[in-house]
């Protein structure tokens, strides 16, 4: 039987609840595919930008060693050369499906890792009280401060919407963001259990549906000191499988609705009551987000992931992607082993350098072409 005393006394030895994540090195080649480039155009901006890339010594070699934190650099550089490619203007988009294990969050991660390395600068807003976006980013959400190591988390977004009883506790975006990769990489607004307090909250408050929304236009609008959103092209909401009011407002704050789909009877019937659903949300807000269906957990040699996928082609063709995410079983051993987005960890893997890669890119051709904003 543990005693207290003694549970105590074992401080430090015991495993943390979130693991710590792994120092990440690549070699050039697995870089320069990284950022979408090849090696000797690597080297070029590497002496342009001045940006130093540590060496180790193997033999009588020293060989670049890359960090997600110098890619990252890397990516912000070529961005501000006017070298990657842009958006016609800053996107706010939600990921939703009623149906839980999706891939809604394995999709926020690695969606905005990509799209970070590709020059576009993405904000994460953890809006599930499950947080599971946080700790994939290494924030433990059982913790407000920093302990043994491990990073907490102090605030969510409850410290932004000045709503009761948060109002009182309002924050700073600064004090709020995490920056899992240093400045240059993906930035988040992370969650814990408290975000179900703040749906709870939000349902009593006047223009709920409109408070995400009010919050970003204002950050991006009418910035101020302690919410200035204009650095980012693309916000990026990860939501919960239900429908509370904190996910309301987050898809009324959004152009773009990514809906991830697992291929099975399940998925398609909570899909045809998604789809019903776009009338009502087209007569309640006078607008109409754009959907884009996204296969996943897709494996070739199931037939009844083929006989879906044909389903989904027929009923929905014109909403689906082009690119289908396979079932990958290095996923869910790499997030067992460290909390890190697999598009850094695993770089080389066919789900990162086919699937995920190839379906960043058509998800940013496909907003690169969303009307502008009448506002
Ligand atoms: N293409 C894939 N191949 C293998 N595993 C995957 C793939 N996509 C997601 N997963 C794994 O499936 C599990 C569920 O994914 P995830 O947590 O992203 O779903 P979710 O929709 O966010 O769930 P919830 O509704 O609970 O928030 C995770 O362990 C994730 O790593
Ligand atoms: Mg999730």
């Amino acid at each position: 039987m543990p005693y207290l005393d003694e549970e105590l006394a074992l401080e430090g030895t015991v495993e943390r609840a979130a693991p710590a994540p792994v120092s990440i090195r690549h070699r050039i080649q697995v870089a320069a595919t990284m950022l979408r480039i090849s090696q000797n155009t690597l080297k070029n901006y590497e002496k342009e930008s001045g940006i130093q890339v540590p060496r180790s010594e193997t033999g009588s070699v020293a060989v670049r060693e890359y960090s997600p934190e110098v890619l990252f650099e890397l990516a912000a550089w070529r961005r501000e050369r006017g070298l990657t490619s842009a958006l016609p203007r800053p996107v706010t988009l939600a990921i939703h499906n009623r149906k839980g294990g999706v891939g809604k969050t394995f999709l926020a991660v690695e969606l905005a890792t990509q799209w970070q390395l590709m020059g576009l600068r993405t904000l994460i807003i953890d809006a599930d009280s499950q947080a599971n976006t946080t700790l994939q980013f290494g924030y433990d959400p059982e913790i407000e401060e920093d302990v043994d190591g491990q990073e907490g988390v102090p605030y969510t977004l409850a410290n932004l919407l000045k709503i009761p009883p948060y109002e009182k506790m309002a924050q700073p975006l600064d004090a709020v963001l995490k920056k899992p990769y240093g400045p240059h990489g993906p930035h988040l607004i992370p969650a814990d259990s408290n975000i179900s307090d703040l749906e709870q909250a939000l349902i009593s408050v006047s223009a709920r549906d409109y408070r995400l929304d009010h919050l970003i236009r204002r950050g991006r609008k009418e910035p101020t000191a302690d919410l200035d959103l204009r650095g980012y092209d693309i916000i990026l909401i990860d939501l919960p499988p239900s429908i509370t009011a904190l996910v309301m407002a987050s898809l009324v704050a959004s152009d773009f609705w990514l809906v991830p789909l697992g291929l099975d009877r399940f998925g398609l019937k909570g899909l045809g009551n998604l789809i019903r659903s776009l009338t009502e949300f087209q007569s309640a807000f006078g607008r109409l987000p754009e959907l884009c269906l996204i296969p996943n957990h897709y494996n070739r040699n199931r037939a009844r992931s083929r006989f879906f996928l044909r389903s989904l082609k027929q009923i929905h063709g014109n909403l689906l992607t082009r690119v289908i995410l396979r079932e990958s079983e290095i996923v869910p051993r790499k997030m067992a082993a460290s909390p890190t987005p697999v598009s850094l960890s695993s770089p080389m893997e066919d789900i990162v350098k086919e699937d995920l890669a190839d379906l960043a890119q058509e998800i940013l051709d496909r907003l690169a072409k969303l009307p502008p904003k009448n506002d």
